[in-house]
């Protein structure tokens, strides 16, 4: 019998520091025996990361950022997600739909109905369950102030076309990561970023932990 996967997504704005605590996370289960499949979105598969390259670099509106994200989303479930949680693995994915409602919908200012259609749209049938539409079973949100998430980002490579974008748009991105974390209470697990890397991980290990999906003390 196989054990039932488990598919966790990190979100936050850009500069929150998600990235570096992946590959930490994906070791830690690794350590207990568990297969683990680590993934992004953008991305992820080669179509979708064809589609990544436009949405980070073209010039384009909202609506079609968010088909852009959908697109490669759906690709994403069917060849490499679903196939993962199906094998009973931890899949951990760098950003998912929480993005594309933070940043097109409350950054871009583009229309909530709609992105929830397309995400009705793209999610469902994806699944050996053909009406399920699939989310993450928890989402980790890297909680910082924009100010500070700015200042980190300065210290980084060149900016993609998000990146570059005033403080504004990331005050309101922040905004929008909060609704998704008030709508979605069960799911989303809130991480104070602002914190020094050790107390981060340490959050984020507890809050596992106290879901009895990583061994230790709670
Ligand atoms: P990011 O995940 O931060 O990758 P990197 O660490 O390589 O910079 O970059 C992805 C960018 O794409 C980020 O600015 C958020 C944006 N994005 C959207 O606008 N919509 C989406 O649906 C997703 C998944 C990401």
């Amino acid at each position: 019998m196989t054990i039932p996967g488990l598919f966790i997504s990190f979100e936050g704005i850009d500069g929150a520091g998600k990235s570096s605590h992946i590959q930490t996370l994906a070791d830690a289960f690794r350590a207990q025996g568990r297969s683990v499949t680590l993934t992004r979105e953008p991305g992820g598969t080669p179509l979708a990361e064809k589609l990544r390259a436009l949405l980070l670099h073209e010039p384009m509106d909202a609506l079609t950022e968010a088909l852009l994200a959908f697109a490669g989303r759906r690709d994403h479930l069917r060849q490499v997600i679903e196939p993962a949680l199906a094998r009973g693995e931890v899949l951990l994915c760098d950003r998912f739909t929480d993005a594309t409602f933070a940043y097109q919908g409350a950054g871009r200012g583009f229309n909530l109905d709609v992105l929830s259609y397309l995400e009705r749209l793209a999610q469902t049938g994806c699944a050996p369950e053909p009406d399920l539409m699939r989310e993450p079973d928890a989402t980790l949100w890297f909680d910082l102030p924009p100010a500070v998430a700015a200042q980190r980002l300065t210290a980084a490579r060149s900016p993609d076309r998000f990146e570059a974008l005033p403080p504004d748009f990331f005050a309101r991105v922040a905004q929008g990561y909060a609704a998704r974390a008030q709508a979605a209470p069960q799911r989303f697990i809130r991480i104070d970023a602002a914190q020094p890397l050790p107390a981060v991980w340490q959050q984020l290990q507890a809050a596992l932990v106290a879901r009895g999906w990583l061994g230790g003390e709670p």
